[in-house]
């Protein structure tokens, strides 16, 4: 089984999406072969300036190694060292239905929010599909927002086998953690960079206890019961705590007598166990940035052999290859 997920390099790296992309994805390298990229051709869709790319991208490389990303086992590149992947997406949308772009929630979602309309914005989906198609992926781990852009891939796949009349590419199926609930930001909406409501991985120890304290409660009063399904500080410790602790967590806020404050404080001491030894290397590695580097060439011409051997298939199939026949 080939998984194969990207990371669109967007700004800070947070809890929401440790909890509900990274963790996920890195429990899998143990079992799988695991191919993670960057993609950074992706985020010019909405970022035109150089050095926030590179700086959204180095924040990704340095987070994902830190969490314990293992180059070693995981092809770890970046989208823009396999430049077949845009070639394959102009053949890809050549098959693509205008119609299948135009019902994409994520492209109508990110107009509402005010980005520019650019083609690269309505075809983003094409992009992601080749991502998918060109490393002939079995399995892909996203979150729930993402279920779309991979029944488009499916149905993109089976067109492109069906115009070519071939088997050239293969069905993905998308990998989808039902029991990942939305993360909640500390304004209680779900935590994102554009709701300035993150608490940010590898961000300063105050900044985070000072965010965790500030996370949105009702104001029931410390005798009283609380309700555990209806709160941003449980909702996030059902993130970082065992099984046994959150299961204490509830009765305790059912029973009565413990406050949100003491929830809070709780939270911020499982953020610094579950993330310490990660924001440590985070440091170390920042300071090494061409040992990043070379990690991601080095993942990049992993990547970019598996890609040149599915384009030599799709270019034969669609007549691109020879004249001879
Ligand atoms: N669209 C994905 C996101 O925003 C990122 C992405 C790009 C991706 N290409 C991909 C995810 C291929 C999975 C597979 O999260």
């Amino acid at each position: 089984m080939r998984v194969l997920s990207g990371i669109q390099p967007s700004g800070k790296l947070h809890l929401g999406n440790y909890c509900g992309a990274m963790r996920p994805q890195l429990e899998l390298q143990a079992e799988h072969e695991c191919f993670y990229f960057i993609a950074n051709y992706h985020s010019l869709t909405s970022l035109n300036d150089r050095k926030l790319v590179e700086e959204y991208t180095r924040e990704v490389a340095v987070g994902y190694l830190a969490l314990g990303l293992d180059p070693a086992r995981t092809v770890f590149f970046r989208q823009s060292d396999v430049p077949e992947v845009t070639e394959l997406a102009w053949i890809l949308s050549c098959v693509t239905p205008m119609g299948l772009l135009q019902r994409c929630h994520s492209y109508k979602d990110k107009i509402a929010q005010g980005l520019a309309p650019n083609n690269g914005l309505f075809a983003y989906p094409v992009l992601q599909a080749a991502d998918i198609l060109i490393y002939r992926s079995h399995l892909v781990p996203v979150g729930q927002d993402q279920k779309q852009h991979i029944e488009i891939t499916q149905d993109i796949q089976g067109k492109f086998n069906q115009a070519f009349d071939c088997h050239v590419l293969v069905r993905p199926e998308p990998l989808i953690r039902e029991a990942v609930a939305v993360v909640p930001g500390i304004d209680g909406r779900k935590m994102s960079k554009s709701y300035d409501n993150a608490i940010e991985l590898f961000g300063g120890e105050k900044e985070a206890h000072k965010r965790i304290m500030s996370i949105v409660t009702d104001s029931t009063p410390v005798e009283a019961p609380k309700d555990p399904d209806n709160c941003n500080v449980m909702a996030l410790l059902r993130c970082l705590a065992s099984e046994d602790e959150v299961a204490d967590w509830e009765n305790r806020y059912r029973a009565g007598g413990t406050g949100y404050g003491e929830a809070k404080k709780r939270l911020f001491e499982l953020f610094l166990d579950a993330l310490g030894p990660a924001r440590k290397r985070y440091d170390e590695l920042s300071a090494h940035a061409d040992q990043v580097e070379r990690v991601l060439a080095d993942g990049g011409q992993r990547a970019r052999a598996v890609a040149a051997e599915t384009m030599r298939d799709v270019r034969k199939a669609c007549g691109l290859a020879t004249v001879r026949g």
